[in-house]
């Protein structure tokens, strides 16, 4: 089993064929994870360091996580807490830890591009754990592996993603691998959080209306308002957002079938999601969570070579 990449830049990037792959990889690694001891040699001798320009708390914790699981070395570092603090560049910084012989970098970065960069520049598998408004590449597989495991497939399922979508690298990596894998999208949220050359570029739906959208979708990706990444008002205020766009129990009852609520994480409660609808049995959303410890060691074990997985 090959990936026709070296890197995970990002969903745009892949085939079906290598999503198949990884999702398949993935529900062998969730097993693993059921056992009493939950750790494979597969990637002893290897070396990722886990690159941290941006907060994370799933994301990193997971990789962290997905390397130990696989005996992995790893190596952890936050920009706020290094020389970055005294004007180092990435590439000095990168090429600095992969002189103490490094085999991979996991990388967040504010910067859209910045791991694109940085596989032109060095030798090392990149794993793109978030690049700004880009994407978020395993975010996008573990969406879709939680959402196959629930539903059964992804091909014909109707998943609406739901909110900021003008600043969502899940959205952008959701977009992808749902279309190459055969589902229908809609986007819904405000028109002024909704790039207009979306639909077109996509061949998506977009939907304004909330209710409609979840009346028509099998699944909602739920996201959060980027207002880290907004530096103008979109809309007019955090309480008329959650108003026009927040879900609660009492509309996902008003519809007339169950669907299945997602959200990437992190959840601002009250605003695009109550903890009645957050909490309830229609959730997955600590699934996704658990799932992306899988997905993300199917990713390290496909980019090292896929050696032993026992
Ligand atoms: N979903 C996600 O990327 O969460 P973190 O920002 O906590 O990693």
């Amino acid at each position: 089993m090959q990936l026709s990449v070296k890197h995970l830049l990002g969903i745009r990037d892949l085939t079906r064929q290598d999503i198949q792959i990884i999702l398949d990889t993935a529900t062998q690694f969730k097993e693993v994870l059921q056992r009493p001891v939950k750790k494979v040699p597969s990637l002893r001798d290897v070396t990722i360091v886990n690159l941290f320009f941006e907060n994370s708390t799933r994301t990193r914790i997971s990789f962290e996580l997905a390397e130990k699981r696989l005996s992995a070395d790893s190596i952890n570092f936050t920009a706020s807490a290094s020389s970055v603090s005294k004007g180092e560049t990435l590439l000095d910084t990168v090429n600095n830890i992969l002189s103490m012989k490094v085999d991979m970098v996991v990388m967040r970065h504010s910067a859209s591009g910045a791991p694109h960069f940085l596989a032109k520049h060095i030798p090392a598998a990149i794993v793109n754990a978030g690049d700004g408004i880009n994407e978020h590449p395993t975010q996008g597989l573990l969406d879709a592996f939680s959402m196959r495991e629930k539903l059964g497939r992804l091909e014909g399922l109707k998943v609406a993603i739901i909110g900021d979508i003008m600043h969502s690298r899940v959205a952008m990596s959701n977009i992808y691998l749902l279309k190459k894998m055969g589902a229908e999208v809609t986007v819904a949220g405000p028109p002024t959080l909704i790039p207009k050359y979306i639909q077109e570029a996509f061949d998506i739906r977009v939907e304004y209306n909330l209710k409609k959208a979840l009346q028509w979708c099998d699944v909602a990706n739920v996201l959060r308002i980027q207002l880290e990444r907004q530096n103008q008002v979109l809309f007019s205020s955090l309480r008329e957002y959650s108003l026009a766009y927040g879900i609660n129990k009492q509309l996902l009852d008003s519809l007339d079938k169950k669907i299945v609520i997602m959200h990437p994480g992190p959840i601002n409660r009250g605003v695009e999601l109550d903890s009645d609808a957050a909490d309830s049995n229609q959730s997955i959303i600590l699934q996704q969570v658990e799932n992306g410890v899988a997905v993300r060691m199917a990713v390290l074990y496909l980019l090292s070579g896929g050696r032993e997985l026992s």
